[in-house]
């Protein structure tokens, strides 16, 4: 049998609380990259387990390493503002990170040794939520998305209304904006930010979503 359809028909038998905390336990004991070596915990990922929206980040910072909890510390917190202002409730939606574990020094993560390392964890995540939109929130979580590396402007992914994920029959949009922590960094682009989720409200609006 295709590989998808024993998926699919994995999905109908098992309930999806728990097949999360089957891949949660797999995840959490994962040595495929060195940043096993220095993390404090793996945070895997944090809302509903099955949602329309998924927020992809970058990688776990030190509030996240030390509390298992994505975007908890400066950018998180922005996050729950973006958050507010979208009117989209954190606890509907599933947030997780392009790699799970803690970066030494709040480095970016490499692509091949890390990123990619961690790309199988982040397809079996999505296929697990299913949602209809990914959120890809800076250049990493986009390069991790599309597996591949990413030189050019981030600009130019912003503006395309085209980009999809596909895995076997499931497909989803990826909608590319800013990362909280560069809206730290540059908040003249906080307007920019904006526009892009008012096009992901009106994108779940189109597609009927619950949220
Ligand atoms: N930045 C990220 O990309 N992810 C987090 O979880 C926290 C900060």
């Amino acid at each position: 049998m295709e590989e998808t359809k024993v998926l699919q028909r994995l999905f109908r038998i098992i309930p999806i609380p728990e097949i999360h905390t089957h891949f949660s336990t797999a995840v959490k004991q994962c040595q495929r990259c060195l940043l096993h070596k220095t993390r404090s915990q793996v945070v895997v990922g944090d809302g509903t387990p099955m949602t329309d929206l998924m927020l992809i980040g970058e990688a776990p910072g030190k509030e996240e390493d030390e509390q298992g909890i994505p975007f908890v510390g400066r950018a998180g917190k922005l996050l729950d503002k973006i958050l507010d202002y979208a009117k989209i409730d954190r606890q509907k939606i599933y947030i997780t990170n392009s790699v799970l574990c803690r970066p030494p020094d709040n480095r970016n993560p490499l692509f091949n040794e890390e990123i990619m390392a961690c790309n199988n964890r982040l397809m079996c995540h999505i296929y697990m939520v299913q949602p209809k939109i990914i959120v890809a929130m800076g250049r990493i979580a986009l390069q991790a998305l599309l597996g591949e590396e990413i030189k050019g402007p981030l600009g130019e992914y912003i503006e395309k209304n085209d980009l999809k994920l596909k895995i076997g029959e499931y497909e989803a949009d990826i909608i590319v904006t800013y990362h909280p922590s560069y809206l730290l960094r540059q908040p003249s682009k906080k307007m920019d930010a904006a526009k892009h989720w008012d096009k992901i409200k009106e994108r779940l609006k189109c597609l009927s979503t619950r949220l």
